[in-house]
């Protein structure tokens, strides 16, 4: 078991050229079952119809890197790196676009 902290991997929100929307994540640290999956949850606020969501990775002195895309019309795409572990789902009901980790 180890600790994932929340803020190692965030969502940053892009819609067109709309600015000024809010996306919210809990800054709690994660708890992570070795071998479980995990969802690490995120929350948008938009005025658009369409929203497209960005899952970043982020890491000390690296630069944030691109993991996976949801769009409201659309499958969206996911970093091949990522593609066998990382999987998120967009809900535009609900406003969530949580992120699920295989295998931890
Ligand atoms: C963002 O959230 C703040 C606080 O809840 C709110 O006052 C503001 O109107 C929101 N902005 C948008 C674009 O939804
Ligand atoms: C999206 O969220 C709504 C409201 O929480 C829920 O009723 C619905 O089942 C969700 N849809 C999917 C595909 O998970």
């Amino acid at each position: 078991m180890f600790w994932l902290h929340a803020a190692l991997i965030y969502v940053y929100f892009f819609s067109g050229c709309r600015a000024g929307e809010n996306v919210t994540q809990p800054t709690e640290d994660v708890m992570v079952v070795e071998g479980q999956p995990t969802t690490l949850s995120c929350q948008f606020d938009t005025t658009s119809q369409s929203p497209n969501l960005f899952w970043y990775k982020e890491q000390p002195n690296v630069n944030p890197m691109l993991m996976l895309r949801r769009d409201t019309f659309s499958p969206g795409e996911t970093n091949t790196e990522f593609k066998e572990r990382f999987d998120a789902r967009l809900n535009f009901t609900a406003k969530s676009v949580p992120l699920t980790i295989q295998r931890v």
